[in-house]
């Protein structure tokens, strides 16, 4: 079982980030994005300046995640992974994300970890409805969008993953990445 729950008011976005994703046809050539949801309107900055990509041009694990050997994984990785990543967090900020490697997501040790994730090298993401998690999304609204908008739709896609389910508390979410905090 792959299933990582997600806090309450992040469902909500994430249930929006999903529907955004599957207008991103109409949407692909310009900056503009669809709002998602509650914690948006708390955040003045409503668009990360990210072109909003469609689904073909996210690339797809050649076989179910669970079905790739280790070595199969880290070739995906490499192969079609990183360069979409690195191009997209460099859209992001070209200064900041000069050098997306495969450490920015797993963190410097990885090797030592067997590229095990979430990595304890990114900041851990507080239960939403918790002010430290208000606080996070008051703090970083743009890097929040563009984690909703565009990594996490693309990670799921590539990864072959479900979307995120608040029913069964199943599928794809940021905690994939991010470790949760206490
Ligand atoms: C944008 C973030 C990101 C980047 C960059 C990235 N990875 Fe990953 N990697 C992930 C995620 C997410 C997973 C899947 C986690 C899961 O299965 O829960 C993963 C899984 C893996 C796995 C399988 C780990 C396991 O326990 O099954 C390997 C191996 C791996 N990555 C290697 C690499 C290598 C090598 C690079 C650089 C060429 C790289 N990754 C770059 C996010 C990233
Ligand atoms: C594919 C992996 C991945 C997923 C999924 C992901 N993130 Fe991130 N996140 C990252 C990486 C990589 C960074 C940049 C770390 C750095 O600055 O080196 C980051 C940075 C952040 C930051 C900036 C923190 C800071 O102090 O600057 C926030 C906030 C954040 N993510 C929130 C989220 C939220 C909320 C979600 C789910 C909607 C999410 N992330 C999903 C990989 C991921």
């Amino acid at each position: 079982m792959r299933v990582r729950s997600l806090p309450i008011a992040l469902l909500v976005l994430a249930a929006c980030g999903g529907e955004a994703h599957d207008e991103s046809a109409e949407t692909a050539d310009t900056t503009t994005e669809p709002a998602t949801g509650a914690e948006a309107t708390e955040a003045p900055e409503t668009n990360s300046g990210v072109r909003t990509r469609d689904d073909s041009e996210i690339p797809r694990a050649p076989k179910p995640w669970d079905e790739l050997t280790q070595e199969e994984r880290g070739a995906f990785m490499a192969d079609s992974v990183l360069p979409y990543m690195q191009e997209l967090f460099a859209e992001y900020d070209p200064d900041e994300f000069a050098n997306v490697n495969c450490a920015t997501c797993h963190g410097p040790n990885m090797h030592e970890r067997d590229f095990e994730m979430p990595s304890p090298s990114l900041p851990a993401l507080h239960a939403s409805g918790t002010p430290e998690q208000h606080q996070m999304v008051e703090e970083h609204p743009r890097m929040v969008r563009f984690m909703f908008n565009h990594v996490v739709p693309a990670m799921r896609t590539m990864l072959r993953e479900e979307p995120f389910d608040a029913e069964t508390g199943e599928g794809f979410s940021c905690y994939f990445c991010h470790p949760r905090a206490e």
